[in-house]
């Protein structure tokens, strides 16, 4: 970034790979300031003081208290994630300085995989998989699985994700309902405020909520247990709601019926009992992992550092 570039343009500080396409945007419309790998992004940031207004991070890059304190015309955080769990959010919003992220375009990818989830639990499709390729299908039919039609599924966190997961479930006939921070007016669907009534009642439990300290290990033994040997654990969320130990064990003795997980307590290092066991479902946490969603996702997180550091004239996507 040329001290040139600062007075022509605002200047961002960008702290995690971004799309080509995102990344030329971004170049084009504000001056870009990148960290050397490996060093402490307040060294990049202090060779301009002052000149930071806006910072493009996510949730795994994060945002430390120290980082906005060293960045005192800071105006707004952008998180290329819907998660916000490693940016010091009230810090920034007690500075006065907004930060915004991308759930509204990448919502459906993770809902789609979550439902995906929820229909090889149901219909047994990863052993169907496996029927089919050890030849028993010559030997007689698989066995019948249970639908989604009529199944009740639970929703732990009604936001933009998992308002999508439940319009999805909704048009596969399923019986819905949610626990949130707050009982949403703007939904048809029940609101139940306990977690484990939730999980009681709920052949499947979605957990959509976001990480972080207020919702570490909500999902333990209790809910899990509520969820029964009949019942099914869907994480898309962030590993760290899920008391990961208690689910293995609840697992092993067949005191939970399964699980599909997206996401780890310890990412990528998946615990060797789940690697092992056939009641799960799993992926390397590609909720957002297509090619739409991590575009679109650039182009949210950019056009939110322009609507509040770029006159509106030069917001349009086309510049
Ligand atoms: C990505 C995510 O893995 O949006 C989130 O919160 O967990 C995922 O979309 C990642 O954060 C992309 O930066």
């Amino acid at each position: 970034m040329g001290e040139h570039d600062l007075e022509d343009r605002p200047g961002v500080l960008l702290l995690r790979p971004l799309p080509d396409d995102a990344l030329q945007r971004l170049r084009r419309l504000f001056a870009v300031c990148e960290p050397e790998p490996g060093t402490d992004p307040r060294d990049a940031a202090l060779r301009h003081p002052g000149a930071i207004r806006g910072l493009l991070t996510s949730s795994a890059y994060g945002a430390s208290e120290a980082l906005i304190d060293a960045l005192p015309a800071l105006a707004v955080i952008s998180s290329f994630s819907a998660g916000l769990e490693g940016i010091a959010v009230e810090h920034a919003r007690r500075r006065g300085v907004v930060v915004t992220n991308t759930s509204a375009v990448l919502a459906g990818d993770v809902a789609d995989i979550a439902m995906f989830m929820v229909l090889c639990l149901r219909r047994q499709m990863l052993a169907a998989d496996a029927f089919v390729r050890r030849r028993d299908w010559r030997r007689g039919a698989f066995p019948l699985q249970r639908g989604l039609r009529g199944a009740r599924l639970g929703i732990l966190g009604l936001g933009t994700i998992g308002l999508a997961v439940a319009l999805r479930a909704q048009a596969a006939g399923m019986d819905i309902s949610y626990t949130n921070r707050r009982c949403r007016d703007d939904v048809c669907f029940a609101f139940e405020a306990r977690l484990t009534t939730l999980a009681a009642w709920a052949d499947i439990l979605v957990v959509t909520c976001p990480g972080g300290g207020e919702t570490a290990g909500l999902v333990g033994r209790d809910v899990l247990a509520a969820l029964g040997p009949d019942g099914y654990l869907v994480n898309v969320a962030r590993g760290s709601v899920v008391d990961e130990t208690a689910l293995i064990e609840m697992l092993e003795c067949g005191a939970l019926g399964g699980a599909g997980l997206d996401v780890f307590a310890d990412e990528p290092n998946v615990p060797e009992a789940l690697l092992r066991s056939d009641r799960v479902v799993l992926s390397p946490h590609v909720g957002s992992g297509t090619v739409q969603a991590r575009a679109a996702m650039g182009n949210a997180a950019i056009d939110s550092l322009a609507a509040i550091l770029l006159p509106a004239e030069h917001r349009s996507r086309s510049l």
